[in-house]
């Protein structure tokens, strides 16, 4: 029997890169699985069934709040319940690097609205849905740079805070409803698009590597254990936590 055996899950942003890979370890261990990307997940529903799991694909724009209710509207009608809702879409690899004073009013706020109001959106849109079966886990993406302070993203950095910010508070306002909300916070990870990226101004893979203490890569798969332990009924005393993952760059 699977980890998370039976539950149904919604990993925004699997089309490809760190989503993809939760949402393919989520399959494998026996969830359902809602594909949730504004690009298509066709590719990754593909291989999920290929490998015998379940899964479809509910193009989204995590943005919209008409948008987030059908993507769980179309996930109970797929598979009658929601259990898993992991708010991994971002604007992320697609933003260049730049000063705090580069960057327009226009840029902050897409960065914004898709991190930040994406995630409310979708959290909103799921606890309403875990409510009726006073049950879920939410597990919200940040990033360790928030840890560090990094220069050159103040943008995405900003909005990563605000990501653990809003995991620390929603779980004391759902927590008598059995939902469970964590983050995970990893490192620089080599998924697709950060090994395309050429543009890290210094502030990327290279010198989070000088800076750890496991002295490798981090790889989409390092992320996998924390995303099953927080969506299984292994963690169900968590709540309100982030889990720093970057082979001990940051504590806290
Ligand atoms: N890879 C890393 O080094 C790293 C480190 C820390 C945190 N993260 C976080 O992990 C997540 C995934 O990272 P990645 O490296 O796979 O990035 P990525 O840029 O390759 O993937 C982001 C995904 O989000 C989707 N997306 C963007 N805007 C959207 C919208 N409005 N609605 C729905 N989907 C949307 C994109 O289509 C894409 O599939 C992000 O939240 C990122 O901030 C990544």
């Amino acid at each position: 029997m699977g980890r998370v055996e039976g539950r149904v899950a919604i990993v925004t942003g699997a089309a490809q890169g760190l989503g993809a890979t939760y949402a393919r370890a989520l399959a494998a261990e026996g969830a359902k699985v809602v594909i949730a990307d504004r690009d298509s997940g066709a590719a990754v529903v593909e291989e999920i069934r290929a490998a015998g799991g379940e899964a479809i694909d509910v193009p989204t724009d995590v943005r919209e709040e008409a948008a987030t209710l059908e993507m769980v509207a179309k996930a109970v009608e797929a598979f009658g319940k929601l259990d898993i809702m992991v708010n991994n879409a971002a604007i992320f690899t697609a933003v260049e690097r730049k000063g705090f004073d580069e960057i327009s009013v226009d840029e902050w706020d897409l960065m914004h609205a898709v991190n930040v109001r994406g995630t409310w959106l979708c959290c909103r849109a799921a606890v309403a849905e875990m409510r009726k079966q006073q049950y879920g886990k939410i597990i919200n993406i940040s990033t360790s740079r928030i840890f560090q302070g990094v220069p050159f993203f103040l943008h995405y950095d900003s909005t990563k805070g605000a990501v653990l910010a809003i995991t620390r508070s929603l779980c004391k306002e759902v927590g008598d409803d059995g939902i469970r909300v964590n983050c995970i916070a990893p490192g620089s990870t080599m998924s697709e698009n950060v090994r395309k990226r050429t543009n890290w101004k210094g502030s990327g893979a290279a010198a989070q590597l000088a800076n750890r203490m496991i002295k490798r890569e981090q790889l989409p798969d390092d992320l996998v254990g924390a995303v099953l332990f927080l969506s299984s009924a292994e963690s169900d005393f968590v709540t309100g936590q982030t889990m720093l993952i970057d082979g001990g760059v940051s504590t806290h």
